[in-house]
């Protein structure tokens, strides 16, 4: 199997859904890094859009391809988001995060009119939860806003899980987010209920964002090596 190559197709599919004129939600993460370059081309090719970052990764990006980027504050509508994700299931409920662009992405993703995921196949999973899940918290008092999340797990019927912060891989210390939070990665192995456990990790004082993303994809691509497969939900 070439990942890379699914990934490409998922991108490349995903061009279907582009319009001249639209406004253009970039994701983060290596398959939305191939949807960029791929978007690219068409630019040069004559294609007009204009396009949010989910990430400050994303922004360096886009500017190395030299797509025309909006500004936050200045967008009246965002027509299309075109991002990855760590896990998908059947019904389209993601785990996003993994590169820790969740809280901008969601956000990006919830204003937009059409959110479409990209992904390779050993994303499509059952069950959401094998990928640890990440929830931004703010730093202030994290330890114990990580024991109040373990309560939740356990509650929500996630046997023995384990809440670790999220250290960064260049620098000692934690990982900082865009926004300036902890993301704390929530190693569930199986999520029962995703959107039960999304509306009560939201109410955990301390807590940002969380990288479940329920009923906000309405397109699912899967890239394969010859091609991809769409899901519409
Ligand atoms: C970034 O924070 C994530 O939500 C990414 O969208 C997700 O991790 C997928 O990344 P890859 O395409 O690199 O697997």
């Amino acid at each position: 199997m070439n990942r890379e190559l699914e990934k490409r197709n998922a991108a490349r599919a995903a061009l279907n859904f582009v319009e001249d004129g639209m406004t253009i939600g970039l994701g983060t993460g290596s398959t939305a890094r191939h949807f960029i370059e791929l978007l690219a081309e068409e630019i040069k090719e004559g294609l007009i859009i204009r396009a949010v970052p989910t990430s400050e990764e994303t922004r360096d990006l886009a500017i190395e391809h030299h797509i025309s980027l909006i500004d936050i504050e200045q967008v009246q509508q965002i027509h299309l988001t075109v991002d990855g994700a760590d896990e998908a299931n059947e019904v389209g409920d993601l785990i996003k995060g993994g590169g820790g662009a969740l809280l901008r992405e969601k956000l990006i993703a919830n204003a937009s009119d059409h959110m479409v995921v990209i992904a390779d196949p050993s994303k499509y999973v059952s069950t959401l939860g094998a990928f640890p899940l990440p929830v931004e918290v703010i730093p202030f008092g994290f330890t114990l806003t990580a024991k109040k999340i373990f309560d939740v797990l356990e509650q929500n019927g996630i046997a023995r899980p384990k809440v670790e912060l999220r250290q960064d891989e260049g620098e000692e210390g934690p990982f900082i987010t865009d926004g300036g939070h902890y993301i704390l990665d929530c190693h569930c192995s199986k999520i029962p209920d995703a959107p039960k456990l999304a509306s009560q990790l939201c109410a955990v004082p301390g807590v940002v964002e969380h990288g479940l993303f329920i009923s906000m994809a309405r397109t699912l691509i899967i890239g394969g090596e010859d091609g991809a497969t769409i899901f519409e939900f």
